[in-house]
């Protein structure tokens, strides 16, 4: 019997509901399959035993997640089995109708690994389920979210149907738009997930009961006197700011405005010091000079996102410690926003409710 295994990573239970749905249909066609969801730490089970693969993921910024990336690159030879992937972007409702969600560059790029390590991509698809970014959008209501997850599930059955059959299909997307999205996903996964981490705060409605750290799949959330301080590991999959049971996560639009000015600064009068001084300090020939200036201002690059991150995201966190300056901070339009749970997590819960009524 044909043994399929699913390797998934989820924030807020869109995908883990496509990859429950990909199995049901697996099983009913008389296959076995099995399931292994990715968090930190998890490595790739023995990959000999099962005749196929399945990847799955969310679309975070035109890529797959950075987690999973690096548990895709721990995968050994694949020696032709045969993989199929699907990314699971978000769709969101726009002037009454649903806009679907692009996933860029992702599959090509999940696709191009995975063939560098002798596996055989047959297929590549995408659904779309409701955009959970709640960290900088509203996620709408329940009534457009449900005709959304209606979408993605004949999305899921769609290409559960050519995977099943065997049927070969690869997503491509026009170059104009790979090249693009290849460079926003990589400053994303460079440092975008890493900054957008440390604007996350939890307000005064926190109870400090600890979810949102145990739930992290990074471990990026420590508890400190009873307050989740985000590290600078994230994956941005934000599950933590829509699982809280008190909706106290929020974006902090002060230390948002705040990062981003003294980071744009420090690239704009690093760039300028490198332009005025660079020729003046090191007199060798033009030709070197364009390759000493390029090296620096990549160096300023990196320099200046290293002081965003480290020491002055320290030192704006000390000031969080002053109640006016953390109120301050605590100021945000995601208070506003409603939450959003994938249909995996709120069936699990319906589930756990019906049980404890039992
Ligand atoms: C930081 C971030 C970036 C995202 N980028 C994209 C994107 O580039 N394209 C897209 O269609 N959806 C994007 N989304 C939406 C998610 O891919 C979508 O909601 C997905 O269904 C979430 O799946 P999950 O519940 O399994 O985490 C993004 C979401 C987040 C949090
Ligand atoms: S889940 Fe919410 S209430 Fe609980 S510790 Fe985290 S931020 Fe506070
Ligand atoms: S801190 Fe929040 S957004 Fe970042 S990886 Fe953890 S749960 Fe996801």
């Amino acid at each position: 019997m044909p043994t399929t295994l699913i390797h998934f990573f989820t924030g807020t239970g869109n995908t883990a509901h496509a990859v429950k749905t990909i199995a049901e249909d697996i099983r009913k066609a008389g296959q076995e399959v099995t399931t292994v969801q990715v968090s930190l730490g998890v490595n790739p089970p023995e990959l000999g035993a099962f005749e196929r693969h399945i990847v799955a993921f969310p679309v975070l910024s035109w890529a797959a997640p950075v987690m999973m990336r690096q548990y895709l690159k721990r995968f050994p030879k694949g020696e032709g089995k045969q993989v199929a992937i699907l990314a699971v972007n978000g769709a969101v409702f726009y002037k009454g109708k649903m806009v679907p969600g692009a996933s860029g560059q992702a599959l090509e790029e999940v696709e191009h690994l995975l063939r560098r390590k002798g596996y055989d991509v047959f297929l590549s698809g995408e659904a779309s389920f409701p955009d959970n970014w709640t960290q900088m959008t509203d996620p709408g209501d329940e009534k457009s979210q449900k005709i959304i997850i209606t979408h993605g599930e004949a999305d899921v059955r769609n290409f559960t149907e050519k995977f099943l059959s065997g049927k070969r299909e690869l997503f491509r997307c026009s170059p104009f738009n790979h090249t693009w999205t290849y460079l926003v996903a990589f400053l994303f996964g460079k440092m975008g997930r890493r900054a957008l981490g440390t604007f996350y705060i939890a307000d005064s409605s926190c109870n400090g009961c600890g979810l949102c750290a145990r739930q992290c799949p990074s471990h990026s959330i420590v508890m400190e006197h009873n307050r989740p301080r985000w590290k600078t590991n994230c994956q941005d999959c934000n599950r933590c700011i829509n699982f809280c049971p008190e909706k106290a996560i929020q974006t902090s639009m002060s230390l948002l405005v705040i990062q981003f000015t003294l980071h744009i600064l420090m690239i704009i009068y690093g760039i300028k010091a490198v332009s005025a001084y660079a020729s003046l300090l090191i007199p060798v020939a033009p030709w070197l000079m364009i390759l000493i200036k390029t090296v620096l201002i990549i160096a300023v690059l990196y320099l200046a996102s290293w002081i965003t991150l480290v020491p002055l995201y320290a030192f704006l966190r000390l000031l969080g410690k002053i109640p006016a300056v953390r109120k301050f901070y605590c100021l945000s339009v995601t208070k506003k926003f409603s939450r959003y749970k994938g249909p995996e997590y709120v069936m699990r819960k319906q589930e756990a409710d019906e049980q404890n009524k039992i």
